[in-house]
Order: C-alpha cells, then structure tokens, then sequence
C-alpha cells in the first residue's frame, strides 16, 4: 500500500506574529513537494494569521477540548479552531500527556471532537524512558492506540505519530530499526482495532527528526512521515526535511 508522506511541523508554545514570516518559505517548500503534505500546528494565537498569510499551506492546532463549548475557561474547541483556518489537531502529544494528566480516554474524545469540526488529527503516542528501559515500550504504545483511537478512525481523517517521549527535544533518536520495530507494532494493532483501513493509516514518527537524520528514519518501513518540533521552528532547518521526504 503507497501512502503519502507527511511532515508536520509543531511549533509548541514558541512563535510570534514575526515568526510567521517563516511560514513563506516553507509553504514554497510544500508548493514545490507535491508528493508530499506539509503541515504546520501553531500555537491557537497564530491559527488566522498564519491561515491568512500562506493560505495554501495546511495550519493545525496542537489541541482542542473535548466540548463543543461551554464553562471551560482557557480551553479552545475543535470548531473554534476549524473556525481560525486549522484544518488538523494534534492530540495527546505527550507534553499534554505528562503535563496536563491527559488519559487515553481524554484523547479518544478530542480527536472524535476534532472530526465532528471537520478537522483532520495527529494522534500521537510514546512511551517514557523508564518503560523502554524496562522493556515495556511496544506494550504501552500499543496500548495507548488502542485505548485512544476514536470511534470511526479512518486513514482519511486520521494519522498517528509515534514519539518516544526521551527522544523529544533531546537529540536522542531510537535507532531506524527500533523505529521500523516500533511503527509495524502499532500497524498491527491498528488492524486489530479497524481491520484492512489499517493499510492506509500513517504513522509518522517524531523526536528530534533534524535535516541530518530524516532521510533515514523517513525510508524505515512503515514510516509515512515525520512531525517535527524544534526543527520546524524555521524555514531553514524544516525544508530539508520536507525535500528529504520528497526525494524518496
Ligand atoms: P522535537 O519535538 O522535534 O523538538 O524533538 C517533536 C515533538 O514533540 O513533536
């Protein structure tokens, strides 16, 4: 089954109105990689500027709540940020995770609210050090797609993006094999959870994907992509990842 690469860029809580102006070259980027989706989540605060500045670029959001609306002070909905110019969410990044105690369950309701919105999802998974080291990674990642995949997942609205949270912003990568190991194990599962649209579900991986290391890890097999953190915080560094997923 081909899939189409994807690179999402994910710029945390980081940029400013001045920061958009890296948005240009990197939608030039996109334009000129048609084999490739590009995408950039933003903070909520640069959703319309950045939808308004580079139209034909994909803008997500990194969150949404689970609520259409209500008593929710400091939350954001799905179709408020659909309403913005965001056409994807990333949910349960493990930042949200570990940081705001998000569960499985609390995962599985953002991303149903996100495609109620109309909203494509990133949902991403990875299991902590200390369960590595313990030998416990490929249960706990399966076990986090199985119990926060949304009801109706489908390849057309969804991807996940593996993310080993002790390779997040540390410059430690799993090595291209353990990653293949890691992206056929969650495959599995996802077969096991939706049947054959499993096939056509992509997994990105993500943690500390820089220029030098993107080719390979993007030629490992089952990887359909890359979410990028710190390295999609400018132009320079995230184009050649995007040209490194092009050129495969
Ligand atoms: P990083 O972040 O590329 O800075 O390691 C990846 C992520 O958290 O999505």
């Amino acid at each position: 089954m081909m899939r189409r690469k994807l690179v999402a860029g994910n710029w945390k809580m980081n940029g400013s109105c001045a920061a958009l102006a890296e948005l240009d070259g990197i939608a030039v980027a996109a334009a000129a990689a048609p084999g490739v989706d590009v995408a950039v989540a933003v903070p909520f605060t640069l959703i319309a500027p950045a939808a308004e500045r580079v139209p034909a670029l994909v803008i997500g959001a990194q969150d949404v709540h689970p609520a259409a609306g209500g008593a929710h002070t400091g939350c954001v909905s799905a179709a408020m940020v659909a309403e913005a110019g965001a056409r994807f969410t990333l949910v349960g990044h493990s930042e949200r995770r570990c940081d705001q105690a998000e569960s499985d369950g609390d995962v599985k309701a953002k991303a149903e609210a996100a495609y109620r919105a109309g909203l494509t999802v990133i949902l991403c998974v990875g299991e902590q050090l200390a369960e590595r080291d313990a030998g416990r990674a490929e249960a706990v990642v399966t076990g986090q797609v199985a119990a926060s995949l949304p009801d109706g997942a489908a390849a057309a609205w969804l991807s996940i993006a593996y993310e080993p949270v002790w390779a997040i912003g540390t410059g430690r990568t799993p090595t291209v094999a353990d990653v293949a190991q890691m992206h056929g194990a969650i495959r599995r599962q996802l077969a096991a959870s939706i049947g054959e649209e499993a096939d056509a579900v992509r997994i990105l991986y993500g943690g500390s994907v820089t220029a030098d290391n993107a080719a390979g890890l993007l030629r490992a097999g089952d990887v359909d992509g890359a979410l990028v953190g710190g390295a999609s915080l400018t132009a320079a560094k995230f184009v050649p990842i995007v040209e490194a997923a092009a050129a495969l």
